[in-house]
């Protein structure tokens, strides 16, 4: 393992209660409130040191490689404009999924050249707006190519293009997070290669200039990063020997996982299900060393695009507790917090820790174990399953933690819930960076 620090302490509890860089979570609801907002839970509270943090780690562990590198932030974790220009600041170029977050990155300023427009079904528009822009765009498939080149022609531009290979490995990650593998709609898998490659070969519009692939999301061997940079690597010589001079880049994509279990006590207390944590989890730098390892003296230029592990450990949801309610075989605690939030654990069986965020109140604070569920009229609303934790009392102040990545952008007006606050903390200062939404946001599509 490298040695940096990589989980730095910008949640923390002191005294029981719980800190966001220099603020008591607990003030953040009067913060709130003194703005005329009247829902103030739940809210997704992030920390700016944190992201820092992520991001200087990749950074750091770059800046020492004899090579051309570029670390892209991938939006699609979490688009918030707040956050995405922390991003930019620090150095940050893109990997984006869609039109409407190109056209974001463009109205926020990015360096369109350094940017990678992804997609295993991109629409014509989309297209057109990353070869208008010259941003590299990501070939999928051998109707991307033809949609591509149909692009070109009409345009009379040339497309600066990266390959996206399906390299058939398998990340050992939830299905649903598997990307890289036969059996996955992303990426050209090898059977399919040479028509792909023939195709690109036939138009001087399409200029080839690397090859990309993304295995899948929460990887947690370093092992698995290796076997993807080898597989790259034979792809890159083979391909720059029939001919494709441009050739330059390898786009390893993201995937790096993080520990969500990092704020679970270790215990021997036979109640409590999480017991071991897996320390093991690779570091940026650890990544970035088995890839350099892997290039060599290539002269190969790298990009890298992680968004979980620069945006994960950033944010918090602040949910208030609705009450607790005693049944057999479980007992709840039900939150104002739900899946239209955080739908990981839904969605992926995913584990988010959950604590108090202040000291319970409650009369009878004894431990036992709960589900945490939230208020949506559905039986997968929930956000914790078997939590071991004191009994809190009405409206106590509650942390979901982990929830930086895939949350927030995630989230959805289910039950016609509004989409929370989010709240963006540096040192002291907090700053409104969405406001939460109102009825009259939910209902502006519609004609009523
Ligand atoms: C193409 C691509 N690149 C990068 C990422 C970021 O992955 P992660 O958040 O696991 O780092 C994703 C997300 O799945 C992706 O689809």
């Amino acid at each position: 393992m490298a040695e940096e620090n990589y989980f730095s302490n910008s949640f923390e509890y002191k005294n029981g209660i719980l800190f966001c860089e220099n603020v008591a979570l607990e003030e953040v609801k009067t913060w709130l409130k003194n703005r005329g907002i009247k829902r103030v839970t739940p809210a997704f509270i992030y920390s700016k040191s944190q992201v820092e943090t992520n991001v200087l780690l990749y950074k750091n562990a770059l800046r020492h490689l004899e090579r051309k590198t570029t670390l892209n932030y991938a939006l699609k974790a979490n688009m918030n404009p707040g956050l995405v220009r922390i991003m930019k600041t620090l150095g940050c170029s893109l990997t984006l999924v869609s039109g409407f977050e190109l056209e974001l990155a463009l109205k926020l300023g990015f360096t369109p050249e350094r940017i990678v427009l992804n997609g295993n079904g991109k629409e014509t528009w989309e297209i057109e707006l990353a070869v208008n822009n010259d941003c590299l765009l990501n070939i999928d498939s051998l109707f991307n190519v033809k949609q591509t080149i149909g692009v070109c022609r009409r345009l009379h531009r040339k497309a600066r293009v990266l390959l996206r290979i399906n390299p058939d490995i398998d990340p050992m990650v939830h299905q649903y997070n598997c990307t890289g593998k036969n059996g996955s709609k992303f990426g050209v898998q090898e059977k399919y290669f040479d028509d792909v490659i023939r195709e690109i070969k036939s138009e001087p519009l399409i200029q080839l200039v690397g090859i990309h692939c993304h295995l899948g999301s929460t990887i947690t061997s370093i092992a698995i990063f290796r076997e993807s940079a080898d597989v790259m690597l034979q792809i890159y010589r083979k391909l720059k020997h029939e001919g494709f001079e441009h050739m330059e880049y390898i786009n390893l994509g993201g995937g790096l996982g993080i520990d969500y279990t990092k704020h679970v006590a270790v215990t021997t207390d036979p109640k409590i299900l999480v017991k071991e944590r897996p320390i093991d989890i690779p570091t940026p730098a650890d990544l970035v060393k088995v890839v350099d390892e892997v290039f060599g003296d290539e002269n190969i230029s790298l990009i890298l695009e992680p968004g979980r592990s620069l945006i994960g450990n950033a944010g918090i949801l602040l949910t208030s507790v609705l009450g607790v309610k005693h049944g057999e075989p479980k007992s709840y605690i039900v939150v104002d917090g739900s899946m239209t939030e955080v739908i990981r654990p839904a969605l992926y069986s995913a584990y988010h820790h959950i604590d108090l965020a202040v000291p319970s109140q409650a009369d009878d604070k004894h431990k036992m174990l709960y589900d945490v569920v939230g208020p949506v009229c559905e039986s997968g609303d929930f956000l914790g399953k078997d939590r071991y934790m004191s009994a809190p009392h009405e409206g106590c102040l509650m942390a979901v933690f982990d929830v930086g990545a895939y949350c927030a952008c995630m989230g959805s007006n289910y039950n016609m819930r509004a989409r929370p606050a989010e709240v963006l903390i540096s040192g002291d200062k907090l700053e409104l960076i969405r406001r939460p939404e109102t009825l009259d946001d939910i209902l502006a599509p519609y004609d009523i």
